[in-house]
């Protein structure tokens, strides 16, 4: 069992009080807040061993170095790739992803077809709409049922010879639905299709394990998982990321320049272009070894009791509903009040010290779906308790009597 007390205060931010009421954070699909180790790390790079990496010889550029490759190797071992430079920094998800389809506009010819689903943000869908402009590659996209599930029929059968990639999120940002990941790139792969997964949502709650997952291309950000944000990793095979061209021009990523031709470094520099955020590459390391000493079965067991408390209390409310009534869900419930726009809700809330995020949460084909212009989204982390979400469903009650 966790001691929600003790790890609440280690997270400074959470005893804040906002608009004079005491922070109930439910933004944590949007970012998660950062444990004193964690900030206290950012401090100690540039207080100690500040300098840039893989440039000098002196002691503080070694020791940068070493920090940032040390963390690597963290990353390698906690999503289980095979090797430390099939881990590439990037600065989030958008980037790892937008590195993949600008690789892919060199091997996607007309008529080759993507499938994307219908659950995704709207960074794993707009980069793949430019790339087929690009290529006149074809964007084909898996529906999703009421419960706001993928349909797997659908899925089968837009599957074909034609098809050269597959992206789905593994967990979704707004509803929360847990994705049949492996069972989407076991059957991708059936038809010579590479497979990339936007893992975002997934890494604050679970630890993916790529070779197991068998994906040829894994993207997330260390701002969701307690990291500092402008930090993300792209997982990809060995295979694929030597097949890919460079995403960026310019320093690090070259063995040799000439006028004539220019040489691109070994994996996994020939992506890593330029001084990247290296306090922030080094921290993602410490956020990762803070999240296994909580331990991912105690956060998953956890936030499954919040999210179970959620849903109930919150049905409670008459003319309330829940979008993603899917089975396999993480910690996030999406809703809506019958007649009231969910902007009003989430105003009055706040006034109240509840954060959520309100809007199309950047995935507006599933707002569409359900023909709504928006939900209210808590997502809740192992940080949170019961006491809050009672909290957030008192302020919703309130809010519903004031708006109708
Ligand atoms: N993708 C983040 C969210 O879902 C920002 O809120």
């Amino acid at each position: 069992m966790l001691d929600i007390q003790k790890i609440r205060a280690e997270f400074p931010i959470l005893s804040q009080t906002v608009n004079g009421k005491p922070l109930v954070y439910f933004d944590n699909g949007a970012t998660s807040q950062k444990p004193q180790i964690v900030i206290d790390a950012i401090a100690k790079y540039y207080q100690e061993i500040n300098a840039n990496i893989h440039r000098g010889v002196h002691t503080l550029s070694q020791l940068a170095t070493d920090a940032y490759e040390i963390s690597r190797g963290k990353v390698q071992h906690h999503i289980n790739a095979k090797f430390a430079h099939e881990v590439l920094f990037t600065s989030g998800t958008t980037h790892g992803i937008n590195l993949v389809t600008n690789g892919f506009a060199s091997i996607l010819k007309p008529g080759d077809e993507v499938i994307v689903s219908s659950l995704e943000h709207h960074s794993n869908i707009v980069p793949w709409q430019m790339l087929c402009e690009k290529t006149g590659a074809v964007l084909r996209v898996i529906p999703i049922n009421e419960d706001g599930e993928l349909i797997m029929e659908a899925y089968e059968s837009l599957l074909s010879e034609k098809t050269k990639v597959v992206t789905v999120n593994h967990i979704s940002n707004a509803l929360g639905i847990i994705n049949p990941i492996k069972y989407i790139i076991e059957k991708a792969h059936a038809v010579g299709a590479a497979v990339l997964i936007d893992g975002a949502q997934a890494v604050p709650h679970l630890k993916p394990d790529v070779q197991d997952l068998d994906c040829d291309f894994y993207a997330f950000s260390g701002h969701k998982m307690c990291g500092p944000t402008g930090t993300g990793i792209l997982y990809g095979k060995e295979a694929w990321l030597n097949k890919l061209p460079p995403y960026q021009g310019g320093g690090e990523m070259i063995k040799e320049v000439t006028f004539e031709k220019t040489t691109y470094a070994d994996l996994p520099h020939k992506f890593e272009a330029g001084t990247p955020n290296i306090a922030g590459g080094i921290v993602l390391g410490t956020a990762i070894d803070y999240l296994n000493t909580v331990g991912f079965e105690n956060i998953q067991k956890q936030e499954e009791e919040l999210l179970a408390h959620a849903t109930k209390s919150l049905l409670e409310i008459e003319g309330l509903k829940i979008y993603g009534t899917g089975k396999n869900k993480a910690s996030v419930v999406s809703f809506n009040i019958d007649g009231i726009h969910p902007y009003d809700i989430g105003s009055i809330i706040d006034k109240l010290g509840i954060a959520v995020r309100t809007g199309h949460h950047c995935a507006q084909p599933i707002m569409n779906f359900f023909c709504i212009p928006g939900t209210i989204r808590a997502s809740f982390s192992f940080y949170n308790t019961k006491e809050e979400i009672d909290l957030m469903v008192e302020a919703v009650k309130k809010a519903k009597t004031m708006l109708s």
